[in-house]
C-alpha cells in the first residue's frame, strides 16, 4: 500500500532474540556441513540443512521433489533478457511481449449504474456496483477445468483509497483532517474498500475483458455484513450493539495480500484496518499492541452524521454505554482476520447471504496474505501467514482435519465450500516461528495451555479468565507470540509455496527499526519488557534471518519442513535486495536486476517439480528508487543453489540467473500475481499509480502507453494482463 498512509510503526515490543546472529551462526554451521561433518546434524534436522547447501537436483530430491522419488527435471530457462530500469509514466515489458490494463478502478459491474468516465463523480451506489480502489492480491477461479485459461472469475483485493483520484471531480475530500465528513462521501470511501468479484474472459483478438453483468460479478465492500467463524465467534470478545452475541460484524477492510483454500475459496487478509478505528479511553491491550488509534482515524469515518445501527458510530470503540452490548467497544476486536470468500457465490451455509466469513483461529493482527502449504491426502492442511509490521512475525495454522482430496474444487459447480472451509479452518492450532541461529526454527504452539519462556501456561500470561480461552489467545495474537519467544522479522510481507518439494519463501520487505549487532531491544507503547501486555519490539537487534541494520534493500527467506504439520522447519536467506553499490549487496545484485523491499511473491510451478519463482516490489529506498520504478523479477529456484560461506543462495555468481521482467509506471507499487494455467496470461496489478493509465476514460487499452511528464490523468489503479505476442507461454 501507499507509503503515504501505511502505518508499519513498530508495534512489537518483546524482546525475543534477534535474527542477525543467528545468521552469522548459521554461516558458520553450514560450512562446517559442506565438509562432511555436519552429517549426522543433517540427519537430526531432516535433510533441508544438507539441500540448502548442496546442489540443486540433491535439494529437490531430498525435499521430496514431487513425491516419486524421480530425479528433478533440467531446471528451466527464462527466455526473456533482464530489461533495463524505467522512471516513465507506462508499464515495461520485454521486447515480444505486449501489456494491456484490466478491469481499472471505477470499472461498471453491472448496468445498475451508468458508464465509467474520468469526470464521473462517484456515488456510494456507484461505488457499490464498480470495481474498488487500490488493487493487491487476487487469484483466478475456474468454470470448468476445460475454460480455465479461457475465462474465470478474478477475487481481487481493494486495499485502500486514493483520496485525491476519488474526490478530483470536486477538488477533494470534505473535512479529510479536521470536521466532520459528510456521510456520503464515508460511504463511498467505505465502498471503495474491500473485494471485488468479477467474471474476465479472453476474447479472439487476444485481450481480456470484464464480463459486464455476470452472475458472478459482485462486491464484499467496509460496510458488508460478514459472519466470524472459529473460536473468537459468540466469544464475549465480540459483543457489539450491532451483534450482541458476538456472531457477526460489518465490512472487510485494507484487504493487502490474499490466498486460496484448496477447496476453491479465497482468502482476503485485513492489514492496516486497525487505522479506520479510534479509542479514546478504557483501552484493551490488544488495541495498543495493534495500533488502534486515539484520536482521529485515518479517513475519520467515524465522524460522519447519520446512519442507523451505528454506521459510522461504530468506527469510535470508546465506550458509551453501561455494557458492550450497548456500544462498540469491541468493534476492533471483530477486524485483523483471515477472511474466507466463495467466489462462487453459494451462500448456503452463510446467514449473511455474503458467502464470506472471518476465519478467527488463524490468528488476529495485520495480516499481510495467507498461502496454503503443500497438500497432501491424509495430512493436516496447513496455511502460512505474516504479520506487516517492523519486528512483527510469521505463523503458521495447521488444522485437525486431515485433507480428503474429495474436498477439492470441482471448478464451476454450485455447491457450499464454505462448509468444508469450516471443516478445516475452525479446528486446529496456530503456530509463531522461532528462527534460531543453527539454522534450524520452531513452530511454537498459540494455545491456552501451552508453555511460555518463563514457564507458566500461556491463558495465564495473558490474564485470561481461564485455560478453556482459545478466543481470548486468538484475540490476543501477538502478546501470545510475545511470550512464547517468536522472532521478530523485518515486516513479514508475501509467501508462497513450491507445490512439489514444500518450500516456504517470504519476502521480509524492510526494517527501519532493525538495529546492529549487541544492541538492546526497546518496546513499544511505553513498555521495557516484551512480556508487557500490549508492548511490542519498537526495535530490536539483527538476527539470522535479519541481519542488516536499518534495513532498506529487504530480503526473501526460505524453509522447509519435514511434514506439514511439522513443529521444526530449517531456513535459509534465498536472497538479499540492494542496491547495486551498497556496501551490504550480499547477493551480488547487478544494474539488471537490483531491487529493493520484496513484497508479492508467486511460485509458479510449471510441472515435474519446476517452477519460477516471481517477486513484487514496494520500494522506497532511494539506492533503487532513483534508478526504476517498482518492478516484477523472475528466477528459476532450481538454476540458483548456496555455496560454502553464502549469505544467501541468490549470490553474485548467479546474476544471470534473476531477471527483472516488467517496470510499472511512477508512483505505483507492482502487486498481485498468478497466471492462467497455461502460462500464457500473466496478471499483475499496479497500485496507487500518479499519472497512468494513460487513457482516464478507457477499462481495456496498452498498459505501456505513457503520457508525457506534463500530462496529467485522474490516476486510477488496474490489473494488467501481459502477454507474448506471439501467444506462447509467459518467460519461458
Ligand atoms: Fe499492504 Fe504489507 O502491504
Ligand atoms: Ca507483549
Ligand atoms: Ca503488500
Amino acid at each position: 500500500m501507499s507509503k503515504a498512509i501505511e502505518n508499519h510503526r513498530v508495534l512489537n515490543q518483546s524482546e525475543n532474540e534477534p535474527f542477525s546472529s543467528v545468521l552469522s551462526r548459521r554461516i558458520s554451521r553450514r560450512g562446517i556441513m559442506q565438509g562432511g561433518a555436519g552429517l549426522a546434524a543433517m540427519g537430526l534436522l531432516g535433510g533441508f540443512g544438507l539441500a540448502g547447501c548442496s546442489s540443486d537436483s540433491d535439494n529437490h530430491n531430498n525435499n521430496g521433489g514431487s513425491g516419486s522419488g524421480s530425479p528433478e527435471a533440467t531446471p528451466l530457462a527464462l527466455a526473456f533478457s533482464s530489461i533495463r530500469g524505467s522512471r516513465t509514466n507506462g508499464v515495461v515489458v520485454p521486447e515480444g511481449y505486449v501489456a494491456q490494463v484490466l478491469i481499472p478502478w471505477g470499472t461498471p459491474l453491472d448496468n445498475s449504474v451508468g458508464a465509467w468516465s474520468s469526470d464521473r463523480r462517484v456515488t456510494p451506489e456507484y461505488q457499490a456496483a464498480s470495481v474498488g480502489m487500490n488493487h493487491d492480491g487476487m487469484h483466478n477461479f475456474a468454470l470448468s477445468e476445460e475454460s480455465a485459461s479461457r475465462e474465470f472469475i478474478m477475487a481481487l483485493n481493494n486495499e485502500y483509497i486514493e483520496q485525491s483520484a476519488l474526490w478530483a471531480p470536486q477538488g477533494g475530500p470534505t473535512n479529510a483532517e479536521d470536521g466532520a465528513r459528510p456521510a456520503d462521501e464515508a460511504r463511498t470511501e467505505i465502498n471503495a474498500h474491500g473485494v471485488t468479484l468479477v467474471k474476465l474472459a479472453l476474447g479472439s483478438d487476444g485481450q481480456w475483458s470484464e464480463e459486464r453483468g455476470s452472475r458472478y460479478n459482485r462486491r464484499i465492500t467496509s460496510a458488508t455484513p460478514i459472519e466470524l467463524a472459529g473460536p473468537v465467534r459468540g466469544s464475549a470478545y465480540v459483543v457489539t450493539a450491532y451483534s450482541t452475541n458476538g456472531t457477526r460484524t460489518r465490512g472487510t477492510n485494507n484487504n493487502c495480500a490474499n490466498g486460496f483454500t484448496p477447496w476453491g475459496t479465497y482468502l482476503t487478509c485485513e492489514e492496516n484496518w486497525p487505522e479506520i478505528f479510534i479509542k479514546d479511553s478504557d483501552r484493551y491491550a490488544d488495541d495498543d499492541r495493534l495500533g488502534v488509534r486515539k484520536d482521529r482515524s485515518r479517513y475519520g469515518w467515524e465522524t460522519a452524521q447519520g446512519g442507523t445501527n451505528g454506521e459510522f458510530a461504530r468506527f469510535d470503540a470508546t465506550p458509551s454505554a453501561a455494557s458492550a452490548s450497548g456500544d462498540y467497544r469491541n468493534e476492533p476486536r471483530t477486524f485483523g482476520y483471515v477472511v474466507e470468500v466463495d467466489p462462487y457465490g453459494n451462500t448456503a451455509s452463510v446467514s449473511t447471504e455474503t458467502a464470506a466469513l472471518k476465519r478467527t483461529h488463524i490468528g488476529r493482527f495485520r495480516h499481510e496474505g495467507c498461502w496454503p502449504g503443500k497438500v497432501v491426502e491424509g495430512e493436516p492442511v496447513v496455511f502460512y501467514t505474516g504479520h506487516d509490521s517492523r519486528n512483527e512475525y510469521i505463523y503458521k495454522f495447521v488444522s485437525k482435519a486431515k485433507w480428503d482430496a474429495q474436498d477439492a474444487n470441482r471448478p464451476g459447480q454450485d455447491y457450499d465450500r464454505l462448509t468444508i472451509g469450516s471443516k478445516y479452518l475452525d479446528e486446529g492450532t496456530l503456530y509463531v516461528a522461532r528462527f534460531n541461529d543453527d539454522g534450524s526454527g520452531d513452530w511454537l504452539p498459540l494455545t491456552p495451555d501451552a508453555t511460555t519462556r518463563d514457564g507458566r501456561p500461556l491463558w495465564q500470561a495473558l490474564e485470561l479468565a481461564n485455560e478453556r480461552d482459545l478466543a481470548g489467545v486468538l484475540i490476543n495474537t501477538c502478546d501470545a507470540a510475545d511470550f512464547m519467544g517468536a522472532t521478530p522479522m523485518d515486516r513479514p510481507e508475501w509467501g508462497t509455496v513450491d507445490p512439489s518439494s514444500g518450500e516456504v519463501y517470504m519476502t521480509l520487505t524492510n526494517n527501519s527499526k532493525r538495529t546492529a549487532e549487541g544492541t538492546a531491544a526497546t518496546y513499544t507503547n511505553g513498555g521495557s519488557d516484551i512480556d508487557e501486555l500490549g508492548a511490542g519490539y519498537a526495535t530490536a537487534p539483527v538476527n539470522g534471518s535479519n541481519p542488516r541494520p536499518d534495513n532498506e534493500g529487504g530480503q526473501v527467506i526460505r524453509w522447509h519442513e519435514p511434514s506439514p504439520a511439522g513443529t521444526s522447519f530449517e531456513w535459509e536467506v534465498f536472497v538479499f535486495g540492494a542496491a547495486e553499490s551498497d556496501a551490504d549487496n550480499y547477493s551480488g545484485l547487478t544494474e539488471l536486476n537490483q531491487f529493493a523491499s520484496p513484497d508479492g511473491l508467486w511460485y509458479d510451478d510449471r510441472g515435474d517439480g519446476r517452477g519460477i519463482l516471481w517477486i513484487e516490489t514496494d520500494n522506497g529506498y532511494e539506492g533503487v528508487t532513483d534508478y526504476t520504478n517498482d518492478q516484477v523479477l523472475a528466477v528459476v529456484p532450481g538454476s540458483v543453489s548456496r555455496g560454502p560461506g553464502d549469505k544467501a543462495v541468490i549470490d553474485a555468481a548467479d546474476q544471470a540467473q534473476l531477471k527483472r521482467f516488467a517496470v510499472g509506471p511512477n508512483g505505483c507499487e507492482v502487486t498481485g500475481i498468478f497466471a492462467t494455467p497455461d502460462k500464457t496470461s500473466l496478471f499483475i496489478n499496479i497500485q496507487h499509480p500518479g499519472n497512468w493509465p494513460a487513457d482516464p476514460d478507457a477499462n481495456v487499452q496498452d498498459a505501456t502507453v505513457a503520457i508525457p511528464e506534463s500530462g496529467s490523468v485522474r490516476a486510477r489503479a488496474a490489473t494488467v494482463v501481459i502477454r507474448k505476442r506471439d501467444g506462447g507461454e509467459i518467460a519461458v
